[in-house]
């Protein structure tokens, strides 16, 4: 039993590559994934040496408490392949961070960032080749943390494993959507965990969703728990409207009281905003709000924004009776702009001013 130690060099148990045949150009979200998988134990305290090995089965009791009562946070992030041929990183520092404000609120260890960082690092270098070409897609990374303890009591767990597993995809959502704003269910409430990631804040949205597809819509916009009357966040992704004020226009976004999550693609769009000179609100946005600006014609666009859909386009809200139909996407400036300059600088077309790429 070996225990980390940021200096030492990870070692590789290599796979035997399933990459032939698959064409990365056009490859749906989680369908397939890469041949390699980093995995860290946590036991006794304290990290013990990760490894990469081959993408597979876990070996699970099934009293591990994430599984009895779903123990495990993780985070998103990719990385993309620019025309140089070069696989980036975007902002890979801020999901460690947000992994270990999610782990602590889970009471779970955190991950040290240099165990989090080079393994990642070592982990894309090794199959770099399953990223996608140049302006194809991107390859999804997802690290997550969990309890391996076999205990039914309801307790703080005391072993771990952290795991960061990648796949190739062309596209979260591939056309604009139609939204439905929820009114029986609530995604999060104050005091609870909608600020950071546990795998807990997923499971409970599930029905929701499917009503909504049931009924036509793409996902779900969701409100705030107490007043029902705030939009928080719209499926997975964070919430953006455009406004037209006295002849400029606005961004405007849920600020981040507690029930938000703060994306690192929110984040990246409203600096991008700002440096394309919009105003941008970080507010409580009530839904009749949009309604009035809707009938005004001041509402110009809405959209979603996060890792695995980048920057997807609302063509469409659905509040109880009234249909909010929204400009078509070629009449938008906004959500187009900050999606073409955040995959610019994600892909290494654009200069990165900002300090956000890493070339792997
Ligand atoms: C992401 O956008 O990376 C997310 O975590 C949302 C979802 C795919 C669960």
């Amino acid at each position: 039993m070996t225990h980390w130690s940021a200096q030492a060099t990870i070692p590789v148990e290599r796979a035997v590559s399933r990459l032939a045949g698959i064409d990365l150009s056009d490859v749906a979200f989680s369908a397939v994934f890469s041949d390699h998988m980093l995995m860290a134990e946590y036991r006794d305290g304290a990290w013990l040496e990760p490894v990469l090995r081959p993408y597979g089965p876990l070996a699970l009791a099934p009293s591990a408490s994430v599984i009895q009562y779903g123990l495990c946070v993780f985070e998103g992030l990719k990385a993309q392949r620019g025309s140089d041929g070069a696989v980036r990183l975007f902002r890979p520092r801020e999901n460690a961070a947000r992994l270990n404000r999610s782990a602590r609120r889970l009471a779970m260890p955190d991950v040290p960032e240099p165990l989090f960082l080079d393994g990642l690092r070592a982990l894309i270098r090794l199959d770099q080749e399953w990223a996608p070409p140049a302006g194809s897609g991107a390859l999804y990374i997802r690290p997550c943390l969990f309890s391996t303890d076999e205990s039914v009591r309801v307790k703080p767990a005391e072993r771990f494993a952290f795991v960061i597993f990648t796949f190739p995809f062309s596209a979260y959502y591939a056309a604009p959507v139609d939204v439905l704003v929820a009114s029986r269910h609530v995604r999060a409430f104050p005091g609870g965990t909608g600020d950071v990631k546990p795998a807990g804040n997923y499971a409970p949205t599930l029905l929701a969703d499917r009503e909504a597809r049931a009924s036509g819509f793409d996902a779900v916009l969701w409100l705030d728990g107490p007043e029902r009357r705030y939009v928080e966040e719209c499926g997975v992704m964070n919430f953006f409207a455009v406004i037209e004020e006295a002849g400029a226009l606005r961004l405007l976004t849920p600020d981040l009281g507690g029930t938000i999550l703060p994306g690192v693609t929110r984040d990246s769009a409203i600096a991008l905003a700002r440096d394309m000179g919009l105003d941008v609100d970080e507010r409580r946005i009530a839904v009749d709000e949009l309604v009035e600006h809707h009938r005004a014609g001041r509402l110009r666009e809405c959209f979603g924004t996060g890792t695995a859909a980048t920057l997807v386009h609302i063509q469409r809200i659905r509040h109880g009776e009234l249909d909010l139909v929204l400009p078509p996407v070629e009449a938008r400036t906004v959500g187009p702009a900050i999606r073409e300059r955040l995959m610019a600088i994600a892909s290494g077309r654009e200069p990165d001013r900002f300090g956000w790429v890493e070339t792997v």
